[in-house]
């Protein structure tokens, strides 16, 4: 292990203080303030316009902020998307935005050049180099690696996606509703990948599915009208009235909270490393 790993690690967290995104008056992301360490899978939970995605863009330098966004010891607000990503920031869209008609191998391949300087690209490489197939294994595409990226599953096209910020050694992952339209069973490979990913980077996952949060995460943050209403442990954000008025609307019953948080009775967050529920 490298020296400096141990130092960096304990820096590599995310810490947003006040954070507030404003489109021409209307404010999106309201003094958002949350920390998120590395080794946390953090889910950002919420109802369709509460800010989740705004407050990726925000982090991401793609919509201008107010407030503070800092990682690893840098102040992101204010800085232009190119350098954020070079300070090992990594985001990825609902869409996925892979390159169809080039094949899994050359869709890494592009990512990889786009972290490496212009004399490494000139240079012909004559076969996959050790980060590109690392991440192949990692994502499970190995088996797939000459395929066109347009042939493979959802899922799986997410999970080049997510490839794709591997390679670049992306150290902060912010995934925008990464398992919508997945089946089951890629469900649950995606929350078994992002603990893997979460033991010694830095997590958060924007997800509107209930039951995959309930799974995989390690905390919740949930927003709501641009504001932070509730953080803590998934057992903790389920039991919140506040949070089951947001999803329920007044009046809701007991039971109608248990469905829609399903298995909400159970207060245990499952942080064991087969996933299974
Ligand atoms: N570029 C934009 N211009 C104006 N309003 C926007 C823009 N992007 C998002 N919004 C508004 O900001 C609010 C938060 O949006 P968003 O962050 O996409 O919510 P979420 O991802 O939680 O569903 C919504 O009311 C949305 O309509
Ligand atoms: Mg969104």
């Amino acid at each position: 292990m490298n020296p400096g790993m141990s130092s960096r690690m304990s820096r590599d967290y995310l810490e947003l203080a006040k954070l507030s995104v404003s489109f021409d008056g209307f404010v999106a992301v309201d003094q958002v303030s949350m920390s998120v360490l590395p080794g946390e899978l953090r889910f950002l939970i919420g109802p369709n316009g509460a800010g989740k995605t705004t407050v990726l863009d925000a982090v991401s330098g793609l919509v201008a902020a107010t407030g503070s966004a800092r990682y690893a010891g840098h102040e992101l607000v204010g800085r232009k998307v190119h350098r954020i990503n070079q300070l090992g920031v990594g985001r990825t869209f609902q869409t996925a935005t892979v390159f169809e008609g080039l094949s899994v191998l050359q869709n890494l391949d592009i990512a990889a050049g786009s972290r490496r300087t212009a004399g490494t690209l000139l240079r012909r490489r004559a076969q996959t180099p050790p980060e590109v197939a690392e991440t192949l294994e990692t994502i499970g595409l190995t088996d797939l690696a000459d395929a066109p990226a347009g042939v493979l599953a959802h899922g799986q096209k997410q999970w080049l996606e997510i490839g794709m910020l591997l390679v670049q050694d992306a150290r902060l992952l912010m995934l925008d509703e990464p398992v919508a339209g997945m089946s089951h069973e890629e469900k649950t490979e995606t929350g078994q990948l992002l603990r893997r990913l979460a033991t010694d980077r830095t997590v958060v996952v924007v997800e509107h599915d209930m039951d995959f949060m309930r799974s995989f995460a390690t905390s919740v943050t949930v927003l709501h009208t641009g504001k932070v209403l509730a953080e803590g442990s998934v057992a903790q954000v389920q039991a919140d009235p506040r949070v089951q008025e947001v999803y329920l609307g007044p009046g809701y019953s007991a039971e109608e909270a248990e469905a829609v948080f399903s298995g909400a009775a159970e207060s245990t967050i499952r942080t064991g490393s087969d996933g299974s529920n």
